[in-house]
């Protein structure tokens, strides 16, 4: 592995392990985007997955907002997507403005066109590039996360061709072929191991699985067809880690929604954080998680359009609320989802001011 700077701000690694921590480390999801006039620029000169592609061009968007945020922001993330892994896989996927891909799964029958052996060297090097560039050019100033999507959300865009409301056509794979819908969510997962690994060995400090579309699920289904491929990705990913003698990193999973779900998450998942979506109040997950794993999350990314005033008494309520009558400990204050383009950058600011000041021991 390369010799990286020293890392001068450990919050967020300290959070997620469960310490007490000075004040909550932040970021925000999607914080490399298009709520960014210098993000529009690059934009405007280049194709979403060019930017992906090209390890100058994520490498500089990734430090958009750590340099606009300087000493505000406690992490950086690569700027990527995870519908890079159904490209690995051998799909077409579009970005014209929303997802789309021209060939989707329609039936079992077409898993048969998916490359059966992927190696993520040759298929997503250029993230481990863009990653080790970007850890350089941070030159230590916050750590690096690396990502990649859920089984069951990468599945449900596989299928769906794209968004979609209701999930139909996902969600009828799992009801009518639950066991080729099995295995075929127990092969992204692979692929997503091999990728995550890959990540660290490039110089990810963290890592974060995002489950978006955990909460369209009931939560049997969520515990039959999203955990169990949720959980083999943590398990995978650590003990790939350890055979290779690589220290571990923590790793995050934001299932959106999948609430009812987080006592199990907490006890049996094998992640380090959850992501929490602003639908739970925050000291009811502090309770349910029982000190297990650390919380991360969750105002409404809404109220980046609420002003100044509702913006800092809601942050001043969830920090009170992930304290629960004590301390801050083992909490990373973010957005219950991604930042959306509409906001003003200097929103986005007073939200990191108000987190500073109101989680602060
Ligand atoms: O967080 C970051 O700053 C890192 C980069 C990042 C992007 N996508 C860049 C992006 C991350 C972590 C993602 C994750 C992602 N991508 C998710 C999971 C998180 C979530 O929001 O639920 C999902 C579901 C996707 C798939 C995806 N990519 C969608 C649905 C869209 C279009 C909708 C939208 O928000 O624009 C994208 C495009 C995308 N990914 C953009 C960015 C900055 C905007 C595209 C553009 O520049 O035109």
């Amino acid at each position: 592995m390369t010799d990286f700077p020293p890392l001068k701000n450990d919050l967020l690694l300290r959070a997620a392990r469960g310490e007490e921590t000075e004040r909550a480390p932040v970021w925000v999801m999607r914080q490399a985007g298009r709520y960014l006039p210098e993000f529009r620029e690059v934009r405007l000169g280049h194709e979403f997955f060019e930017i992906c592609r090209t390890p100058a061009l994520a490498t500089e968007v990734t430090l958009q907002p750590i340099r606009r945020y300087t000493g505000l922001v406690d992490a950086a993330i690569i700027f990527s997507d995870i519908l890079v892994v159904p490209q690995a896989l051998g799909m077409e996927v579009l970005m014209n403005p929303a997802p789309s891909f021209p060939d989707p799964l329609n039936t079992p029958d077409d898993i048969a066109k998916l490359r059966s052996e992927v190696d993520v060297n040759k298929e997503l090097g250029y993230v481990f590039e863009a990653i080790t560039m970007t850890r350089k050019a941070l030159d230590g100033e916050v750590p690096l996360i690396g990502f990649c999507g859920a089984p069951w959300t990468l599945f449900a865009y596989m299928v769906e061709g794209g968004g979609s409301k209701t999930l139909q056509k996902a969600k009828s794979w799992l009801f009518k072929y639950p066991d080729e819908s099995k295995a075929l969510l127990a092969r992204i997962a692979d692929v997503c191991i091999d990728f995550l690994v890959g990540q660290v060995k490039a110089g990810a400090q963290l890592l974060q699985v995002f489950d978006s579309w955990a909460g369209e699920l009931a939560p049997h289904h969520f515990e039959e067809f999203s955990f169990p491929f949720n959980q083999q990705i943590a398990e995978g990913v650590k003990s790939k880690l350890a055979a290779e003698g690589i220290p571990l990193v923590p790793v995050t999973l934001f299932a959106k929604g999948a609430n009812q779900s987080i006592a199990l998450l907490a006890e049996k998942s094998g992640y380090d954080v959850l992501g929490l979506d602003w639908c739970i109040e925050p000291s009811l997950a502090r309770d349910l998680v029982k000190g297990k794993v650390a919380l991360q999350g969750n105002l409404d990314p809404n109220l980046l359009y609420g002003g100044k005033v509702a913006l800092e008494r809601e942050v001043k309520r969830m920090s009170e609320s992930f304290k629960a009558g004590g301390k801050t400990k083992a909490w990373i204050a973010n957005l219950g989802h991604g930042i959306t383009p509409g906001v003003d950058p200097e929103d986005l600011r007073w939200f990191f001011e108000c987190v500073h000041k109101y989680s602060a021991n």
